[in-house]
């Protein structure tokens, strides 16, 4: 809450290109707080250094994030759209709750565990603070709601306690978020493997519907989608992980409950069905697709907006990092 406006507060990495996960389970549904709430969406390119990048990929992801954000319905005069290392104030906080948060608290997190595990060459601090980071993006808006997929659910629910804990030292800081995920699509499988969180950083790409993808590609993906055993499209998640989780991201993309899909489907085969759902993800990404292009097509139009963003961001970022310091004793001369 600022002031008397409620707030919504979600980011994306631009570590990989996006996939239909992040698009059903996150950024779809940024928009629906547009109206009512104050919105900030992030780029967040800081958190993707915790695993390293190429800089020009990253460089390019980060327009590609941005301009996928518009594309896919957040209008910038409506939402402040930006890009975290363009506002100090992230990173300045980050340090301070990091003297809040425990050790324990970060070692019991499961995108720590499985992130080490994959790259246990490089576990380095920042992948294990990740979680102090992601807490600043969103106390420093004061937010009320942070529309996520449950693999983040986790990183809000350790924000909420360092926000509380916070509070109970220096009362009236900071708003304690929620989180809030989707009912469908808060966690899209992978194709390949129906048991794992689908991931933009899935070295199997035909594991991945990316947003990007073409009509052919999607078709194609989903065509070898892994099913499983039996013939019937029915939503089991544990018998039939392969097949629910096809489900769901037909009734995503359709509207359709999955009551109505197992009607629709019944006595029909898996080749029918999954042909369908390809058709339906291509046609329902076709008018995002064509946005994207048109907004990537316009470089000083996006870092316009980037500007724009950054210029509203800090404002408020500014303000809750001063109550912050007051409230901490660091003197403040300016
Ligand atoms: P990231 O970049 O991994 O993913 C962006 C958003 O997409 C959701 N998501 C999924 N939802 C459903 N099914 C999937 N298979 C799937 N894969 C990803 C994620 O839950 C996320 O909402 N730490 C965050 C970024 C972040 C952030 C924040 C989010 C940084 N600061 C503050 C919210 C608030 C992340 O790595 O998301």
């Amino acid at each position: 809450m600022f002031g008397e406006q409620k707030v919504s507060f979600s980011g994306v990495q631009p570590s990989g290109n996006l996939t239909i996960g992040n698009y059903l389970g996150a950024i779809r549904n940024f928009s629906e707080y547009s109206e009512k709430y104050k919105t900030f969406y992030c780029v967040v390119d800081q958190h993707a250094i915790t695993v390293r990048q190429v800089p020009a990929d990253l460089r390019r992801r980060t327009y590609e994030t941005l301009a996928l954000y518009m594309a896919c319905g957040l209008d910038p005069n409506k939402n402040t759209l930006y890009v975290q290392s363009m506002v100090h104030e992230h990173a300045e906080l980050a340090w301070i709750l990091n003297c809040f948060t425990m050790f324990g608290e970060l070692s019991r997190m499961t995108q720590f565990k499985d992130k080490s595990a994959r790259h246990a060459d490089n576990i380095n601090a920042g992948l294990f603070t990740y979680p102090t980071l992601m807490a600043a993006d969103i106390l420093l808006y004061q937010t009320d709601v942070v529309p996520v997929g449950i693999d983040q659910k986790q990183h809000v629910e350790l924000c909420r306690d360092i926000a509380e804990r916070f509070n109970q030292l220096y009362p009236g800081t900071f708003t304690v978020p929620e989180p809030i995920m989707a009912k469908h699509g808060m966690k899209i499988m992978s194709l390949a493997e129906p048991t794992k969180k689908m991931s933009k950083s899935d070295e199997n790409a035909n594991a991945v519907v990316y947003i990007l993808d073409d009509r052919d590609t999607i078709i194609r993906k989903f065509k070898r989608a892994v099913t499983d055993s039996g013939s019937e499209i029915r939503y089991d998640v544990n018998e039939k992980p392969g097949v629910s989780n096809l489900m769901t991201i037909y009734s995503c993309f359709t509207g359709k409950s999955i009551e109505e899909i197992e009607r629709e489907f019944d006595g029909r085969g898996y080749g029918d069905f999954k042909l369908a759902v390809g058709e339906a993800t291509a046609d329902a990404l076709a008018p995002v697709q064509a946005d994207f292009r048109a907004y990537m097509s316009d470089k000083a139009g996006l870092e316009a907006q980037m500007k724009k963003g950054t210029e509203e961001a800090s404002w408020y970022a500014c303000r809750t990092l001063s109550k912050v310091a007051k409230k901490l004793g660091f003197v403040q001369v300016r």
